[in-house]
């Protein structure tokens, strides 16, 4: 990989929006206010016609042939969808919740043992910020490289609470497996060999970010997570049980809420995934909006394969209606330009993008 520039990033002052929320101002610090363009609209009262599609894992699993095409069209239509029977304990998705929670709620000056440093994307902080001018998230984070071992920072697991590490383990193994049996029924939706997946991406890459959303006195002029695709191959979201709902995906020109529904898992496609099929899956916009008075937290888990692979559109993807729209490229540098450009929207995937004659 190309060396890093060794410029210093200037990032300015970060508040804690934790701190923030206790202090109560009465109004929001000016580098949390988006511009009117960027801010929340009101979603209007939306019919459940545009709910995200429901996949039910066990069903999958028989290769019901419904079931193939319900997650075809899910993947074609949406990029996202809800999973049911996922086949993860009900106590492992509880336990991480817990420990996630805890985290978030001990000390500021406990959580900053384990910070995470301008430009980089593991501890805990805000991500993806890159100037002293650039708005920030209503939101505090912690992330965590998993697998495979080597992209781990052992001093950021942090040692509170006490089953933080062991509890995280447990969860990733099992949310590897569900990411494993997912793609192999999304090659089958799109008529290829269940493992193209597995064989081609080597040891994937894991990487967990917690996400926690304090109340916001002004959720009209704030931003929980800035509009983006993720860079990964699949997504696996897992939003808190008792939390407000906030995760929001563009559909259209409209921003769609996704309604939690009780023990579901949220999955996305990645952009990663979008190359792969030659953008017949694309990995679609989504953010995160605040509420006034309930908190949120979301558990996010980024599979994608080992860096060392060099990625394209996939043969049997690509023909004469189908002509090749992105370029081959080694999935360490995208993940590198993922990581240090700042969220917006898709704007990272023009990385990849072969320009069409007839676009502008
Ligand atoms: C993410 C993400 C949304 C959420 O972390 O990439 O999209 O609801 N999170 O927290
Ligand atoms: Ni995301």
């Amino acid at each position: 990989m190309a060396p890093v520039p060794s410029l210093p990033i200037k990032v300015g002052h970060i508040d804690d929006v934790q701190e923030l929320r206790k202090a109560k101002p009465a109004t929001v610090p000016e580098r949390f206010i988006r511009d009117m363009a960027d801010s929340p609209k009101v979603v209007p009262n939306l019919s459940s016609s545009l709910d995200i599609p429901i996949i039910d894992l066990s069903k999958l699993m028989k290769t019901d042939k419904d079931e193939v095409m319900q997650l075809k069209t899910a993947c074609e239509e949406w990029g996202f969808f809800q999973v049911l029977n996922h086949g993860i304990d009900l106590n492992v998705v509880e336990d991480i919740e817990n420990v996630a929670k805890d985290f978030f709620m001990l000390p500021l000056q406990e959580k900053q043992k384990y910070p995470m440093a301008p430009g980089t994307v593991q501890g805990y902080g805000q991500a993806f910020v890159f100037s002293e001018n650039q708005k920030l998230d209503w939101c505090n984070k912690f992330a965590l490289g998993v697998e495979p071992p080597c992209i781990r920072n052992p001093k950021l697991w942090p040692s509170k609470p006490v089953n933080f590490r062991e509890t995280l383990e447990i969860y990733s193994r099992e949310v590897r497996k569900l990411c494993k049996t997912l793609l192999k029924y999304i090659a089958v939706s799109l008529g290829l060999k269940g493992d193209v997946f597995e064989e081609m991406f080597g040891v994937a890459v894991q990487a967990v970010r917690m996400n926690y959303y304090p109340p916001c006195s002004r959720p009209d002029l704030v931003l929980g997570l800035s509009p983006h695709s993720d860079g990964s191959a699949l997504t696996v979201l897992q939003q808190g049980k008792d939390s407000s709902v906030g995760l929001q995906i563009l559909k259209g020109q409209t921003w769609v809420p996704v309604q939690p529904i009780p023990n579901a898992l949220v999955i996305n496609i990645g952009d990663t995934l979008e190359v792969l099929t030659n953008g017949k899956y694309k990995s679609v916009e989504h953010r995160a909006v605040t509420h006034k008075e309930r908190d949120r937290l979301s558990i996010v888990t980024f599979y994608a394969p080992s860096y060392d692979i060099e990625l394209g559109p996939m043969a049997e993807l690509v023909d004469e209606k189908n002509p090749c729209r992105y370029r081959r490229y080694n999935h360490g540098e995208y993940s590198k330009h993922y990581v240090t450009n700042k969220l917006q929207g898709k704007r990272t995937l023009d990385f990849a993008k072969i320009q069409s004659k007839t676009s502008n």
